[in-house]
């Protein structure tokens, strides 16, 4: 079933009997229907993947359960859908960081739309400069860019920031898991978006590999018509652990 439809493209208005022009709009402004929300965006951050749905729905469920009332934050938002869907399905407050600021603009606007304003804080900059130390979430979101920077020319149409995740595709995965871990509180998850399983097995295997990390995989799921997305927690910071290990499913 789809979880959603994007709408018909909103192109501004040309004056009636104005002169016959070539007109080229600066900007193409477009909303896409995701979940709860409304999100608006255009041709200079990522489009809004409906799959991603999965993703907000994954971290409303996990969050029910926990009877604390501590943010959500999300680290490379874009135009914030996940993130802000994640915050009205689970009634919590959120921080979104992206380093555009193209794209911060639109996850303000977006989280205005929605009603979220007084609950929403948008950062705008590199997500490991923009956090204060003692800061500590409920559950993180990480959805980075994962292309091959080789590989990128086969999307000319995504926003290079948007998509480039360096040499391997997951440079700023990585980065996504450090600052996580560090803002995470013992026992928190994170949900992180990968492209593939062969994407997922490498994270997976490196934590495993990596003594003293306070991050372990809990689960991998397969996201239909997407990518995959890793649950992780926050262990108590015991090394060893028996990351990646429990288990990959299909999307439930
Ligand atoms: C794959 S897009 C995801 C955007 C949005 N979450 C979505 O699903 O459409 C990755 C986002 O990460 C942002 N980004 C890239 N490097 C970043 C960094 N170092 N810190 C924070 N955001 C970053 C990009 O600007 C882009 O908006």
């Amino acid at each position: 079933m789809p979880v959603g439809r994007v709408d018909a493209v909103r192109l501004p208005a040309v004056q009636a009997g104005s002169p016959s022009v070539c007109y080229t709009p600066a900007m193409t402004m477009r909303t896409a229907v995701f979940g709860p929300l409304d999100i608006e965006y255009d041709e200079h951050v990522l489009e809004p993947r409906l799959w991603t749905l999965a993703q907000s729905r994954w971290a409303a469920e996990l969050l029910s359960s926990d009877e604390d009332t501590a943010p959500l934050l999300e680290l490379c938002a874009g135009a914030g859908q996940i993130g802000l869907a994640a915050a009205a399905l689970s009634y919590r407050a959120a921080v979104l960081v992206d380093s555009s600021e193209h794209a911060c603009r639109f996850a303000a606007r977006n989280a205005a739309a929605a009603g979220l304003s007084d609950r929403v804080d948008v950062r705008h900059g590199p997500m490991d400069e923009v956090m204060r130390p003692d800061e500590s979430f409920a559950l993180v979101l990480a959805d980075p860019p994962y292309i091959p920077s080789a590989h990128t020319g086969t999307f000319p149409h995504d926003p290079l920031t948007a998509i480039d995740g360096g040499d391997d595709g997951l440079e700023l995965a990585r980065t996504c898991l450090r600052v996580g871990a560090s803002h995470l509180r013992p026992g928190g998850p994170m949900l992180l978006q990968l492209r593939d399983g062969a994407q997922a097995d490498q994270i997976a295997a490196e934590l495993r590999g990596k003594e003293g990390t306070p991050l372990e995989v809990v689960e991998i799921r397969d996201v239909p018509g997407g990518g995959q997305v890793l649950h992780l927690v926050r262990t108590h910071g015991a090394p060893g652990t028996d990351a990646g290990r429990r288990g990959r499913t299909s999307w439930r």
